[in-house]
């Protein structure tokens, strides 16, 4: 006898960092993982879907100490909440990893020996500048000022007695690989991107052990050590399945696709490529990286306060009318701004007008003109082949977008059968065939409700409460399979149950509230006019003390780090840019009384700075964001921590915004010339 196995699909997401917020990036990679497992699983695929939490790492001990708490109890408590938030987002997957799980930490440990055993770990000694936010040493070009270019947080210096992973030796190795199979790194961008550095660069041996803290894995070669976290990160793809014995890693590995966003394809294609050559094991299929979420053209942090919380969408739009935004507004390799206007947009046009009304026409026409049976179809038309062709040509087309994480595509062209089974229904007009007894009534009823029993399959992996929702309407069991999927399957004589309507639409009056704007601290800031400048001699780094006029506001004086940039001759008599509710400084008893403001910009050879200022205004004048001028005397004194999280940033136009609106006095708008990667501050 034949024995028949199902083919297998083995899917993962990044283990997500367990003290971050979850927010619709997090959301946005682990839905996109469970729209592919659920459609293998439906089209017949023994699928493992892998999700998790990185729980090691000095940034993860630092907050269990704030939080007074064990570092277990405090990973603890987190894990739950991911949990819960991946649970309300429908999530699917069949196994949640933990890297402080033991058996995860054991793995760690075994791959490390496999490594060394091939002789690809030795110990050096390695100096350079340590971003506590990222868990690694940054190169030149990811310091600005001293700080993370990605964190605005200082950086610390570390010099430490290391064990290194001979990742030079795989440079040569990697670039041919991926020169021959271009498919292991998509978009294919990307994969042009990593040859490039490759080539370009080359690669340099790694780091893979640290001391200054102790919550890690120990390092087995040397029990003074824990490994450096990506190490024991990147290794969650094969513990979770029992590398190198258990029956999970023989039957899924290698993993068909590692999903991810491009921040960290560096470490899923280097770094994890050329530990699984040193340890002799298979590389998986596809590393994709897809494109990054931002909110009003801003990257989302806890300090701008401007992260789009997953629960919030779906306590106010339901989880589908979520997952079916983020997938159908944007291409999935490329970058996307988050609006809530355009959420809504969908869900009143795609979702209420195009598949609700669909369903609810359907529904009721069966209750009114077939007693609430689906009634036995008599001879087919041309118009019910051409439903029936559509099917199968949208279906073919949605398939093969998937297979090519082109979920936009695949969207379109479901919804494209819905708007072909909107036009059946127009054109057919059962309504009227029921005023004059058509006999092809029960034919037309019949393909309203077999098209939505086919809609269920098709979006049930995007939309799995909406697919069930549709399916009991119609009186079936369980929303279809996508694998042996045909027209004609649904059995006449079912009674159908209308529901509740499964979109309601958003008033335009209901928009304008949702598009209600966060509260972010009012800036008293004026032009001013500097008078005096004085070395600050008993600072310690180079500063001069500053003096200028702000009209209304008076005279003040501060200090600022100006020193290496300008002469004293060049700052007297200019108009610059004062931050005047900022809360004083003091530095050897002077204290500052306003901040000077300036673009910064990093170059990898040094620094440059641009103090803001005016062409057309004179001192004292007021400056404020576009449309909103503030009342100087409701206007509260801000910290520094305040002012980062207004967020006020160059555009590619040179203007200076604050989320999305100029920053300008009455007379102009406020510029600066060398704008790329600028900060205020
Ligand atoms: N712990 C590491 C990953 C280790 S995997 C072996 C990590 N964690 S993370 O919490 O920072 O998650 C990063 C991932 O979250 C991104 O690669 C992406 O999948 C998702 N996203 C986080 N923010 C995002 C956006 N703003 N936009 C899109 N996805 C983003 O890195």
């Amino acid at each position: 006898m034949v024995k028949f196995t199902k083919p297998k699909f083995y899917i993962t997401t990044p283990i997500y960092y367990v003290n971050d917020v979850p927010h619709i990036g997090h959301a946005y990679t682990t839905i996109a993982a469970d729209i592919l497992a659920r459609w293998k699983r439906s089209s017949g695929y023994d699928v493992f879907f892998l999700t998790g939490t990185d729980e090691h790492g000095l940034k993860i001990q630092r907050a269990a100490e704030r939080a007074c708490e064990k570092p277990k109890q405090f990973v603890d408590a987190l894990v739950k909440k991911w949990r819960a938030i991946f649970d309300k987002l429908n999530i699917s997957y069949d196994d949640w990893v933990r890297t402080t799980d033991p058996k995860h930490e054991k793995t760690v440990q075994e791959i490390i020996k496999k490594i060394n055993s091939n002789g690809d770990i030795y110990r050096g000694k390695y100096k350079g500048e340590y971003c506590v936010g990222c868990e690694k040493y940054l190169v030149e070009d990811e310091i600005v000022g001293g700080l993370c270019k990605i964190h605005k947080k200082p950086v610390e210096h570390l010099e430490e007695e290391t064990y290194f992973f001979k990742m030079s030796k795989y440079a040569g190795k990697l670039a041919e690989l991926y020169k021959k199979n271009p498919q292991l790194i998509q978009p294919k961008g990307k994969l042009e991107e990593i040859r490039h550095r490759i080539l370009t660069e080359g690669l340099k041996d790694l780091s893979i052990t640290r001391t200054m803290f102790d919550w890690g894995v120990p390092f087995p070669l040397d029990k003074k050590y824990v490994v450096y976290v990506w190490i024991d990160a990147l290794t969650n793809y094969i513990s979770a399945l029992g590398w190198p014995q258990g029956e999970k890693f023989k039957k899924f590995w290698p993993a068909d696709v590692h999903l991810m966003a491009k921040d960290i394809l560096w470490f899923h294609t280097v770094l994890w490529h050329s530990m699984l050559l040193s340890a002799g094991i298979e590389l998986p299929k596809v590393v994709f990286a897809h494109g990054w979420w931002t909110v009003e053209g801003e990257k989302m942090s806890k300090s701008l306060g401007n992260v789009v919380d997953p629960v919030k969408m779906i306590d106010s739009y339901g989880a589908d009318s979520f997952r079916y935004y983020i997938f159908r507004e944007i291409p999935f390799g490329e970058d996307g701004d988050f609006s809530e206007r355009a959420l809504i947009t969908r869900i009143n046009t795609d979702l209420a007008n195009s598949l609700g009304n669909l369903v609810s026409r359907t529904l009721t026409l069966i209750e009114k003109f077939s007693k609430g049976k689906i009634p036995k179809p008599g001879k087919q038309n041309v118009e019910e082949l051409d439903l029936n062709i559509a099917f199968d040509d949208k279906f073919r087309h949605a398939s093969a977008h998937l297979e090519k994480f082109e979920f936009h595509h695949a969207l379109d062209k479901i919804w494209e059968f819905i708007a072909a089974a909107n036009k059946y229904v127009n054109d057919e007009k059962p309504w009227e065939l029921a005023k004059t007894k058509g006999e092809h009534l029960p034919t037309v009823l019949y393909n309203c409700a077999e098209a939505l029993r086919i809609i269920s399959a098709l979006i049930c992996p995007f939309m799995p409460e909406t697919a069930e929702k549709i399916a009991e309407q119609l009186g079936i069991k369980e929303v279809p399979k996508l694998t042996g999927l045909k027209w004609g399957g649904l059995k006449p004589g079912i009674k159908v149950k209308k529901g509740k309507i499964l979109f309601e639409k958003i008033e335009e009056t209901e928009m304008a509230k949702h598009e209600k704007k966060q509260d972010f601290p009012q800036l008293h800031i004026r032009v001013g006019k500097i008078l005096e400048v004085e070395d600050f001699k008993e600072a310690k780094k180079p500063m001069y003390k500053v003096k200028a006029d702000f009209g209304p506001a008076g005279v003040k004086w501060t200090f600022a780090g100006l020193k290496p940039y300008f002469s004293k001759a060049q700052l007297k008599g200019k108009l610059i840019l004062g931050l005047l509710n900022l809360a004083p400084k003091k530095i050897a008893d002077f204290e500052s009384q306003f901040l000077t403001l300036a673009a910064v910009h990093s170059a990898k050879e040094k620094e440059h700075v641009e103090l803001l200022t005016v062409k057309k205004s004179k001192a004292g004048d007021l400056v404020y964001v576009e449309g909103e001028k503030p009342e100087i005397k409701s206007i509260k004194q801000i910290t520094m921590e305040d002012f980062i999280k207004v967020g006020i940033k160059p555009d590619n136009k040179g203007r200076v915004l604050h989320f999305g609106k100029p920053l300008k006095t009455d007379k102009e708008e406020i510029k600066v010339g060398r704008h790329k990667e600028a900060i205020i501050r």
